[in-house]
């Protein structure tokens, strides 16, 4: 080799070396709950199938435990794309996709299987298909388990022992309509100042599934549970739509095969909570307490009223459908 040709070939080893890499395309993804909750597992799922299936094209960057705010901010932020993901409550859904709204009607679903059956099956997935018209690309319904009520002023077995209780619910207007058929005092309240609330006695109690109370520690501001199984409560996996509209087809299936394995992991935890939680926070010092079927019963009498405006709001077909999928 000339010496002309030995520098050419240098300079292009060299340019070769110093060729940038790829730009990567940072995914900041936003939840509510510690790393170690149910949400902190499924984002670390989504993140590591996304890797895999792509290399280094991504770079994710976490924000747990409420980190870019509530749940309603961090949607907006989805919207206007300066947040590119994240796993939600339908807690602030339905001001998003009114729809959503009817998966958070109270004893609408009989267990997890049910729920998870209908979430997966058409009337779940004719739902999620219409988060594409309001700025955001939904991947995959998660879930949360059913929700159970905490407080400090007393055990609950009746509707009686709810009426006046300050209780904070999501900014949801159906649970909202349920509790104030039962006679309690709700207060929508979003998540990030739920604990100092309980704190501070601003309110007396709340509701969220074993998977929150036990990752959140909410045993350490609440002496009550009641396992009142009240509501199904999912979550959802959502991606800013600006964002999904950037990505290529090989980029899409990598980060939907992400989402159907951070769902499985998502309810995995889940299961394992529903069944290791209560004990868990009894040795926490939670005096618990389990509503009975019959006193179940009384419950759902109590929030009858409530049902007419959901069957006004959604449907008493889509209601029945429900209720009625095996
Ligand atoms: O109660 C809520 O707002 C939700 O269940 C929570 C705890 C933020 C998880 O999404």
């Amino acid at each position: 080799m000339t010496s002309m040709f030995r520098n050419l070939a240098t300079v292009g080893a060299l340019t070769l070396l110093a060729a940038p890499a790829a730009a990567q395309t940072e995914v900041k993804i936003g939840y509510a709950l510690a790393p170690d909750s149910h949400y902190g597992v499924a984002a670390q799922k989504l993140e590591e199938v996304v890797l895999a299936e792509t290399g280094d094209q991504f770079a994710f960057r976490h924000f747990p435990s409420s980190g870019l705010g509530g749940e309603r901010e961090v949607i907006e932020g989805l919207q206007i794309g300066t947040v590119e993901a994240t796993i939600v409550s339908s807690g602030t859904l339905a001001n998003f996709v009114s729809d959503t709204g009817v998966f958070d009607i109270p004893f609408l679903f009989r267990d997890l299987t049910h729920a998870r059956t209908v979430l997966d099956g058409p009337i779940g997935q004719e739902i999620l298909a219409k988060f594409d018209d309001v700025g955001l690309h939904a991947l995959a319904w998660g879930e949360q388990g059913f929700r159970h009520i905490t407080n400090n002023r007393n055990a609950i077995e009746h509707p009686q022992d709810v009426q006046g209780l300050k209780i904070r619910t999501m900014e949801n207007p159906v649970h909202l309509a349920a509790f104030e058929a039962m006679g309690a005092a709700p207060t929508p309240m979003a998540w990030p100042e739920v604990v100092s609330s309980l704190q501070q006695g601003v309110i007396d109690g709340q509701e969220n599934p074993l998977s929150v109370i036990v990752s959140v520690k909410l045993n350490e501001v609440q002496k009550y549970l009641t396992l009142s199984g009240h509501v199904y409560s999912p979550a959802m996996l959502l991606v800013s739509k600006p964002f999904w509209e950037g990505l290529d087809d090989d980029q899409k299936a990598a980060f939907e095969k992400a989402a159907t394995e951070a769902v499985s992991a998502m309810r995995a935890y889940v299961d394992n909570v529903e069944t290791s939680g209560v004990e868990t926070l009894k040795e926490r010092g939670m005096e618990v307490g389990t509503l009975s079927a019959e006193e179940k019963a009384e419950f759902q009498a109590a929030i009858q009223s409530a049902y007419e405006g959901y069957y006004e709001t959604y449907g008493k077909e889509l209601v029945d459908a429900i209720v009625a999928t095996e």
